[in-house]
């Protein structure tokens, strides 16, 4: 073969590769068009809209039975790796408010759940509140520019973001969501905004609630949520804001098996600081897991998988680093370190077993983001309603379950023992936990447990 052939033959395998990672800006992967752009004003014009049915009327109504009669969504995967690090860092942001707001305490929360909250106040929104979430979004255009081709397009991000927050394959765990949406008996809701929301793979309900009756509201709402979900939960509406006309509410349970783990027998020390310790039931497991002391970060990490598409991670400090220095690797920047460079090793476990529930109005951590009314009354939700929404409230509620294996699980240490190093690990002291999908590596959860029987 000539060379000039040789050279042809070369460009015409590389070509195709080439322009298969063509980069695609991925803001442009959810922007508006100039061609979608066309109309979009009568798009998103309000044509018909509904007053949601009472909390306490016990019947289905129309809007929740079509949800039945929706297909399943196939699976997206473009643009899973923007989505999956902008709802990262918005978690980072959120969780450093949460750090200075709940000294002390245990906290989780949902990184996905959060981004879901906000995005569904960014597909009712517009105006300046639609420019201010979608920055929240983390989408940022580059330039000043106000016209549609700078706007995403929300309604391209939900199925993506579905995706990533409803791993498949969670037979072995139970990970339930419940979305609500409770508006005050005169507010009228977008029809189309609502039936896309509702979807049948996540509980979602949009009820009436009448707020100007603050106790009675936040009973009536936990009632409704205690028949929902069979969700134990302490009340987190104490304080309805009177003026308020729309409420969200996230609930999310995630209750997960360490397999092969068993409950000792005597609870064992936990110290909550270095001056206290409780006692609290603890679990232990022999096996072989994948692992990494990064002295570099002061970080031990260990993997636990806990379905076929979730994972845990379980991170402690090390090297006298306190738990402030490990919350920090959970940064602004979508690095995921904790994930890289684990091998295996065999690993004798020991953990509390953890049960507890984690709540807080995401209206706090935003307020002290310096975001107080961006979701408050001078907002511009539009296309969500005719009236002038009012939101104090966002409630994202998280319950945290690890527990032991069945018992008969647990291996026979001496089997594989022998003549294996085995490192032994012990959670005594307050540590981390990151909940991941596998596929993706999206955040689903980010934590941490200070005192476990809190
Ligand atoms: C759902 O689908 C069934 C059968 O196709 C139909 O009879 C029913 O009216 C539909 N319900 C709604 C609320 O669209
Ligand atoms: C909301 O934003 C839209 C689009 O920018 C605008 O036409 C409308 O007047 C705004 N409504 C209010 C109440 O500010
Ligand atoms: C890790 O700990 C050492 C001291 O033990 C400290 O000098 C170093 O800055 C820490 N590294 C990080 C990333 O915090």
């Amino acid at each position: 073969m000539n060379p000039g052939m040789s050279l042809l033959c070369i460009l015409m395998c590389v070509i195709p590769v080439g322009c298969d990672r063509v980069y695609v800006h991925p803001f442009h992967l959810f922007a508006y068009n100039s061609e979608s752009c066309k109309g979009l004003e009568d798009k998103e014009r309000l044509v018909k809209t509904f007053v949601p049915i009472s909390v306490e009327s016990l019947i289905t109504p129309a809007y929740e039975e079509s949800v039945r009669n929706k297909s399943e969504e196939e699976p997206q995967i473009l643009g899973v790796d923007h989505l999956k690090d902008s709802a990262f860092v918005l978690g980072a942001r959120i969780y450093r408010k949460l750090v200075e707001m709940h000294t002390g305490e245990n906290i989780l929360l949902s990184p996905t759940s959060i981004y879901q909250s906000l995005l569904i106040f960014y597909l009712g929104a517009s105006g300046r509140t639609a420019n201010d979430l979608q920055s929240l979004l983390g989408f940022s255009f580059p330039s000043d520019s106000q016209d549609c081709t700078s706007k995403i397009d929300g309604h391209k991000i939900l199925p993506v973001l579905r995706t990533i927050s409803n791993p498949s394959g969670v037979d072995e765990l139970l990970f339930t969501k419940l979305f609500c949406l409770f508006s005050a008996p005169n507010v009228h809701l977008s029809e189309s905004l609502v039936h896309e929301l509702a979807f049948a793979d996540i509980n979602f309900y949009v009820r009436a609630v009448d707020f100007t009756n603050p106790a009675q509201a936040g009973e009536q709402i936990d009632a409704f949520v205690k028949r929902k979900n069979a969700h134990t939960s302490k009340s987190s509406l104490a304080d309805i804001d009177p003026a308020s006309n729309l409420l969200f509410a996230t609930y999310t349970q995630f209750k997960a098996i360490v397999k092969g783990a068993s409950l000792l027998s005597e609870p064992q020390e936990f110290w909550t600081d270095s001056e206290r310790k409780i006692s609290v039931p603890m679990m232990r497991v022999t096996g072989n897991f994948e692992h990494k002391f990064d002295n570099n970060r002061n970080l031990s990490v260990i993997r636990i998988a806990v379905s076929e598409s979730i994972f845990l991670l379980l991170l402690q400090p090390i090297n006298n680093e306190n738990l402030a220095g490990a919350e920090a690797q959970y940064s602004l920047e979508p690095s995921y370190l904790w994930l890289q460079k684990l091998s295996l090793r065999r690993i004798d476990l020991t953990l509390p077993k953890l049960s507890f529930e984690s709540v807080y109005n995401l209206q706090d951590p935003l307020n002290k983001m310096g975001l107080s009314e961006l979701l408050g009354k001078s907002a511009n939700f539009s296309i969500m309603s005719d009236v002038n929404l009012n939101v104090r409230k966002i409630i994202n509620q998280q319950r945290f379950e690890l527990h032991p294996g069945e018992a008969d699980q647990a291996e026979n240490p001496t089997e594989q023992n022998e003549g294996v190093e085995t490192l032994s690990i012990t959670l005594n002291k307050p540590f981390l936990i990151a909940v991941h999908e596998k596929e993706s590596s999206a955040l689903l959860y980010f934590g941490r447990v200070i005192n476990p029987l809190q």
